[in-house]
């Protein structure tokens, strides 16, 4: 069934909802140009035409943002628990009645396949629900005191004005990822959408709003050309009290230094290079199946997806043969059309990036099994390469898109060191069936995240977040709200008797 939607030219995108289209930033409630008029275009990837347009704001519509979500702060902070929960309940209702719109927004403008787009508007809805209950528990603590006569507590509250900066893999769920206890804790933020993908971002605010969240709790920025100085903004201006930053590791470290100017609590979400290892006593279907659900997510653009996937020599060929044959029924194409598995890549240089890492592969003896080049635009073809060295440029650096890069190892130990072997580590998975090696490599492995027998952990409920270069901080889970939150410590002392 072909995924079109019914475009008309007042309806340009096909939504059901066309008012979910919005292409202004957003200060106060209010829909907002940039004060100097000027925009910027967003395109289709699969086809490079423009879909619309969006302000290009500037530094001082950036700081009226800030500023109105440092006065909105001074209420919101004080509305209770349980209205918070029910406009984050309103809210995640209105985006599951609008999973299909979203869905479209997704495909239009970064070009995932319509299971994909769908995929990802469920789990965008998923953390609505989980920080809707997270709003209810942000719990203190009393402490037993070693003062005489004193009692202790502790208290939660929220941090401030946050900063989100939010990636185009995953317009819709990362988002809700960071809104969700920005609403739970109390908090006012600044969001930085990115420029290839706002609509979707816009849509859901423009659901947040529908679902009652104030004006000025959620505050939207849209810029293409002014990133850096808007980036910097965010990142040093002192009524911003903690940043959350989804992205690379070479942009988290500048907006990490930035950000110590003013000491500001920070979460960062950076690049993953996450290793799969496939043991001998793997279930080899089970393998298949997990590389492919954590390889070729969203074209292999995922912080999370593997990268080095490391087989042993005793079931090398059987599972390079068996992943091939699985590869090799990938359909790539527009988002929409039908049977499409795998939608275009995001740039013409993730695509080059690509290629580079194929080339590279290649000319250090790796064959390839299949894909190994281009398609329409930005489209690569899922690509199975074997025999691919350990000196290659992707065992350093992610690739960020649908290669497969099979390396041969024969011993655990071996694998564990070329795994460790890196300076971020944000997800790693392994296949095994050795209830004793599950338990030991799972504890040696040097990633925040690990999928044992299994290559898909994304979930509202879990700690998702890295280690080393990968960043710090969590999101999702109790940990994702407690860092919106800060402890305050009461202690209570009595009158003293005379
Ligand atoms: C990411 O790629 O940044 C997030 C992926 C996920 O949540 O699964």
């Amino acid at each position: 069934m072909s995924n079109w939607p019914k475009i008309t030219k007042e309806n340009p995108l096909g939504l059901d909802d066309p008012t979910l289209l919005v292409q202004n930033g957003v200060i106060n409630g209010k829909k907002v140009n940039a004060e100097d008029g000027k925009t910027f275009n967003v395109e289709d990837p699969a086809t490079g035409k423009v879909i619309g347009t969006c302000p290009e704001m500037t530094l001082s519509d950036t700081r009226r943002a800030i500023q109105v979500a440092h006065d909105t702060f001074k209420t919101f902070r004080t509305t209770t628990p349980a209205q918070r929960q029910q406009w984050l309940a309103n809210f995640h209702r209105l985006v599951e009645d609008n999973l299909k719109d979203i869905a479209r927004l997704i495909v239009w403008e970064n070009g995932k396949s319509w299971t994909d787009a769908m995929a990802e508007a469920t789990y965008a809805a998923s953390f609505l629900s989980w920080f809707a209950g997270e709003a209810l528990r942000s719990n203190g603590t009393t402490i037993p005191c070693s003062l005489p006569g004193t009692r202790n507590f502790t208290v939660k509250q929220p941090v401030g004005v946050c900063a989100l900066l939010v990636p185009w893999n995953f317009p819709a769920a990362m988002i809700a990822r960071k809104i969700g206890p920005v609403l739970a804790t109390g908090c006012t933020a600044v969001i930085k959408v990115p420029s290839e993908t706002p609509y979707t971002n816009l849509a859901i605010m423009e659901l947040a709003q529908r679902a009652g969240v104030p004006d000025g709790v959620l505050n939207v920025v849209t810029c293409e050309a002014n990133l850096q100085d808007i980036g910097k903004e965010l990142t040093t201006n002192p009524l911003i009290k903690k940043v959350s930053f989804t992205g690379s590791t070479r942009v988290g470290k500048i907006l990490a230094a930035n950000a110590s100017g003013t000491l500001k609590k920070m979460s960062l979400e950076l690049g993953g290079n996450a290793p799969l290892i496939v043991f001998e006593d793997a279930d080899l279907d089970t393998a298949v199946a997990g590389t492919i659900a954590s390889k070729f997510r969203g074209s292999g653009q995922t912080c999370v997806c593997a990268n080095r996937i490391y087989v042993h020599d005793a079931i090398y060929d059987k599972f390079a043969s068996a992943l091939a044959d699985k590869v090799k029924q990938f359909k790539v194409g527009p988002g929409f059309d039908e049977g499409v598995t795998h939608g275009p890549l995001i740039h013409m240089r993730q695509a080059d990036k690509v290629q580079e890492h194929v080339d590279d592969a290649v000319s250090k003896g790796a064959k390839i099994l299949v894909g190994g080049k281009r398609g329409e635009r930005t489209a690569y073809f899922p690509t199975v390469l074997a025999d691919v060295s350990t000196e290659c440029l992707l065992n350093g650096e992610e690739t960020f898109g649908p290669l497969a890069a099979l390396i041969r190892f024969k011993t655990e130990e071996e694998v564990i060191a070329l795994a460790n072997d890196s300076e971020v580590g944000l997800a790693g998975y392994f296949f095994s069936q050795d209830s004793d090696r599950i338990w030991r490599v799972a504890e040696a492995l040097e990633v925040g995240m690990v999928g044992a027998n299994t290559g898909a952990i994304s979930q509202a409920v879990i700690p998702f977040g890295g280690i080393k270069e990968s960043g710090y901080g969590k999101e999702g889970a109790h940990e994702g709200t407690e860092e919106y939150m800060v402890t305050k410590l009461i202690t209570l002392g009595s009158r003293i008797k005379k």
